[in-house]
């Protein structure tokens, strides 16, 4: 029995294993691995990541997509001081209050505005959980578990995998996306070489701008990820101890029965 079950896990393993290359023909679109510095049971958000993919937002999605339910005040979470943010929040954005029929500058209670209108896309706060996808084979989502593949690997490849093709439907224009389910999208292509610059001069190549605003929608979605890892890991450890000191507490509790009986044999 037991033979037969390692032997199931043995194949279920490299079956996952093997599904590398069953992958690219996976449900929806073409999706690679992206190795983010959040993935795994220790991984946590890089802030200097985080921040570039902020500004990519700011620069570039900003225009067609909201963050509604993402507070302002969180953005100390890249690293900002409070001061920074709530002079951020009134420069950038301009919150309507219904009571004084009035617009005034945005603070760090505020959340990111909603963006809609013709021609915008969905809100962006959640979308890399939304987005997670089922990769691997079979549409298992042994690839998410396996190699931490999901939202931001989505988003990465869904910014970078327009081909240039657009044809008009209905006088709407959708553009070709290898990731994107269908194949055509209306979004246009957004992110180029070089279109956002970062002070420290890090990469900004098409696939580094993806993959760095794909993180910070990561955040958006889970900010409090390392937290609930930590958790997790603390609770492990606690049920570990647990099931420790009860079996050794079994053990003696029964070894007078268990000896006994056999020696009476
Ligand atoms: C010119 C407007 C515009 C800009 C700028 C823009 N988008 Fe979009 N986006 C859209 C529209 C419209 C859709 C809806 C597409 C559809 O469902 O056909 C969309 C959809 C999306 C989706 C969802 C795809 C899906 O699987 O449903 C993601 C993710 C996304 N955009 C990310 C981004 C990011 C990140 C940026 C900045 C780098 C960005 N967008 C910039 C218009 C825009």
């Amino acid at each position: 029995m037991i033979k037969k079950l390692t032997l199931s896990a043995v194949t279920a393993i490299t079956m996952a294993l093997g599904g590398t290359a069953a992958l690219a023909a996976g449900e929806g679109g073409h999706i690679e691995d992206v190795a983010f510095s959040f993935e795994g049971p220790f991984g946590t958000y890089d802030q200097q990541q985080l921040q570039r993919g902020f500004k990519v937002y700011m620069d570039v999605c900003r225009a067609c997509h909201g963050l509604q339910y993402v507070p302002l005040r969180t953005l100390t979470d890249l690293g900002y001081s409070e001061d920074e943010v709530r002079a951020f929040a009134a420069e950038n954005f301009e919150i309507y209050e219904a009571e004084t029929d009035e617009w005034r500058p945005a603070l760090p209670r505020d959340n990111f505005p909603a963006v809609s209108g013709e021609g915008m896309g969905p809100d962006l706060s959640l979308m890399a959980k939304a987005r997670a996808g089922f990769h691997g084979p079979a549409g298992t989502g042994i690839n998410q578990l396996l190699k931490g593949m999901g939202g931001p690997e989505y988003i990465t490849a869904f910014l970078t995998g327009f081909t240039g093709e657009e044809r008009e439907v209905a006088g709407q224009y959708l553009y070709e996306n290898t990731a994107f389910d269908g194949g055509w999208v209306s979004m246009p292509p957004q992110l180029s070489d070089g279109l956002v610059d970062f002070d420290d001069g890090h990469a900004n190549d098409a696939h580094h701008l993806a993959e760095d605003v794909a993180a910070f929608l990561m955040w958006t979605a889970e900010p409090k990820m390392m937290e609930r890892k930590q958790a997790g890991f603390i609770g492990v450890i606690m049920l570990v101890i647990l099931a420790t000191m009860l079996y050794l507490t079994n053990k003696k509790l029964w070894a007078p029965h268990k000896y006994g009986k056999e020696l009476d044999l």
